[in-house]
């Protein structure tokens, strides 16, 4: 099964608390390393993560950082665990306006994850579900221009090896924090016909019983992708 989530209300946790947004986030970091550890009992074996979109760049110069000072420490702190633990890491987003030593830091760790098969994790970061296509279009376009390409050669199936999730099953289920009831920009493309779950809990308070109950709710769904009958989960 693959879940992706919508991390959101970190912010609003800490400000009802009288504390910085950028605590938040850091307990919001807690609620990832929660949830990873949480994912294979439950019978996940793919969860994406919306760590930062295209648009989290507008926020004030000093919470851009501090989410920055973040992603840096996380990989730092995590790397050993996540290779020991057997998980593949894959980065999705334009990566290229990213601070040097976390692009390298991102690099390393997705080279020396590989080979990993036993979780896979995705990590969305300077991500944007149009931006995504943008950037998958163009790749196509340049090979159709190329001859590496024929147009007849394009399909669904094989736009979607173009983007960054190339190569990985769509999501059966998205979830979204703090009460949202908005996409964002998320996986557009590969949401298709996931089911969504909106969640009022705030990201830091989120937990392996807000998961499961996530899971038990996409249980009671019919998906039929189309079709009149309900087709297996
Ligand atoms: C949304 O809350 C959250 C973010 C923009 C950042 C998500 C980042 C983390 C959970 C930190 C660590 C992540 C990794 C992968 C190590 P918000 O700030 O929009 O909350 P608000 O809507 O209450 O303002």
């Amino acid at each position: 099964m693959h879940i992706g989530i919508i991390m959101d209300g970190n912010g609003r946790w800490a400000s009802e608390k009288g504390l910085p947004r950028s605590f938040g986030h850091r307990r919001g970091a807690k609620t990832v390393s929660e949830i990873i550890k949480a994912c294979p009992d439950l019978g996940i074996s793919t969860l994406t993560l919306y760590a930062f979109s295209t648009e989290n760049w507008k926020r004030a110069a000093h919470e851009v950082e501090s989410l920055m000072r973040l992603f840096r420490g996380y990989l730092q702190a995590k790397f050993l665990q996540i290779i020991e633990n057997n998980i593949k890491v894959t980065f999705l987003g334009d990566t290229s306006p990213l601070p040097r030593d976390i692009l390298n830091q991102m690099k390393n760790l997705e080279i020396k994850s590989r080979s990993n098969d036993g979780f896979f994790l995705n990590i969305a970061i300077n991500y944007g579900g149009r931006d995504e296509i943008i950037r998958a279009t163009k790749k196509i376009v340049k090979n159709v221009i190329d001859k590496k390409l024929n147009m007849r050669e394009i399909d669904s199936h094989s736009f979607s090896n173009y983007l960054d999730t190339a190569g990985q099953k769509d999501p059966d289920l998205i979830i979204r924090t703090a009460g949202e009831r908005r996409l964002s920009n998320f996986l557009l493309w590969q949401i298709s016909y996931s089911e969504l779950y909106f969640s009022d809990e705030m990201w830091p308070e989120f937990s392996k019983q807000s998961l499961k109950n996530a899971i038990e709710c996409y249980k009671t769904r019919e998906r039929k992708f189309g079709n009149l009958k309900k087709i297996a989960n």
